[in-house]
């Protein structure tokens, strides 16, 4: 009897301690979409969250591989209050675990981008970029993020078509590496994790790029929709001009999302959030990442991360510095503007655009798309293997499926392109993924970017 007696008490005291973690975690529903809408059970979920990379592209460091990392951020996160974070550069060679779990034990989503800046499409030069070499790094980051309930979405790529018309070119490899990873995600047997683009701030191709990646066949059209903003500037929903960007959108069939909003040429209030939950936009629009999380050169952060930016931004564990009274302002956003309650008048309708034609803005005539290269396509059947990780010898000029270009002329190794700032399709010179936001109507701060970019 007595061992009996002991025996439950043990597991009633397990059972007490592990029930806060247990129980959040169990919440951590997978979030699906349904019409133009996310979900989560039966409830509509609307993203309320963070661009987070500390350190930037120029550090590029794997935030969630180290808990020293982590964990002091995780604990600003709870203090603003936020449901999701979206990380630009993850190391597929490394574990997650702890990260990933202690931030579902946070109740906060993750979305990764599968790229990063060794391994991503050539904007310039897209044909060659899209090799198996580069596939195998992007499938080895789903294996390392399947796994985590509360992996919420990956994207298949990141401003990799912007204000140059020839990038739209790339759109069709972006497109097809965005189906591939469905694919992959499919042959795997992983649950249906959401893959979406993430588009830059162009006015001029915003619409058809979202239309493009959104028409096809069902296995080549996204799960989502989502763009970079940098409007609202202290602003409000008419003169911001996202009252133009409901109107746009309106009657889009996928869930779009802002996967970048900010502005930082005055006090920022965010009451972005306000119109993000408001029935002005919750019929179209689901959300949003603030940008961004670290104070960077490009100054959009609320936090400062002691010695982050010393010898390159390797070490990223130092103290954490809210930045007021921004990070105060974040929170009380957060706080006073949740999520609305109901559906949000969202479309139940999950249609497909039609492919755009091309015009004075894209150069695309149809929605065909490349075939996933050969040596690609054993990875469907046995797994990825071990990811290359950060430091591996990059993909873009691995010329395994294509050492010559579409129209048959060797490629040139030499492309490069003006600042990719806060782009996947790196070219060599200027790689600011994740620090710097893509501008096209901001030519002051687009400058800027440049500038500390060189
Ligand atoms: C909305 O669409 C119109 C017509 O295509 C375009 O001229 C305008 O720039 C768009 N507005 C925004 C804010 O994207
Ligand atoms: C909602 O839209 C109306 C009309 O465009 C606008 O006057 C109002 O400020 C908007 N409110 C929010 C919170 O976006």
């Amino acid at each position: 009897m007595k061992s009996v007696t002991l025996l439950s008490a043990a597991a009633v005291a397990a059972t007490v301690q592990a029930s806060p973690a247990l129980n959040a975690r169990a919440n951590m529903e997978s979030i699906t979409t349904s019409g133009n809408a996310f979900f989560k059970g039966g409830s509509r979920f609307y993203v309320r969250g963070i661009d987070y990379q500390p350190g930037g592209a120029a550090a590029d460091v794997d935030p969630l591989a180290d808990t020293k990392v982590c964990k002091p951020d995780i604990e600003k996160f709870k203090k603003l209050g936020i449901n999701a974070i979206r990380v630009y550069s993850v190391d597929n060679s490394l574990n997650h675990d702890d990260c990933m779990n202690a931030l579902a034990d946070a109740g906060i989503y993750v979305m990764i981008d599968a790229n990063n800046p060794k391994y991503s499409i050539n904007r310039k030069d897209p044909h060659p970029s899209y090799n198996a070499v580069y596939l195998q790094s992007v499938f080895a980051t789903i294996d390392a993020f399947a796994k985590y309930p509360n992996t919420m979405a990956f994207f298949s790529g990141n401003e990799v078509i912007h204000d140059e018309k020839e990038t739209t070119l790339a759109a069709k490899y972006v497109k097809a590496t965005d189906r591939d990873m469905r694919a992959y995600i499919k042959a795997r047997g992983y649950r249906k994790i959401l893959v979406g683009y993430s588009a830059a701030d162009v006015t001029d191709n915003r619409l058809q790029t979202a239309n493009f990646f959104n028409c096809g066949t069902e296995e080549e059209r996204s799960d989502f929709f989502a763009f970079n903003d940098y409007s609202w500037c202290t602003s409000d929903f008419v003169t911001s001009g996202w009252d133009q960007k409901v109107k746009n959108f309106t009657g889009y069939g996928l869930p779009i999302f802002l996967s970048e909003y900010g502005c930082v040429t005055n006090t920022r209030n965010f009451r972005e959030i306000e119109s993000l939950m408001h029935s002005n936009m919750t019929h179209v629009y689901s959300g949003g990442l603030m940008y961004e999380y670290s104070m960077e050169p490009n100054k959009f952060g609320i936090v400062k991360i002691k010695g982050g930016d010393v010898d390159g931004g390797v070490d990223q564990t130092g103290d954490r510095q809210e930045l007021q009274p921004e990070f105060n302002n974040l929170a009380s956003a957060m706080k006073k503007y949740p999520a609305p309650t109901g559906d949000g008048g969202y479309s139940k309708e999950r249609k497909a655009s039609e492919c755009p034609k091309s015009d004075d803005h894209w150069m695309l005539d149809s929605g065909a798309l490349p075939d996933m290269p050969e040596k690609a396509k054993q990875y469907l059947e046995k797994g990825a293997g071990k990811g290359p990780g950060l430091k591996g010898d990059g993909s873009q000029w691995a010329a395994d499926s294509a050492s010559t270009s579409e129209n048959g002329v060797p490629t040139d190794s030499t492309g490069q392109t003006k600042g990719s700032s806060g782009s996947n399709s790196q070219d060599k010179s200027a790689g600011v993924r994740g620090q710097a936001p893509y501008f096209v109507s901001g030519v002051v701060a687009l400058m800027t970017v440049l500038g500390f970019a060189l």
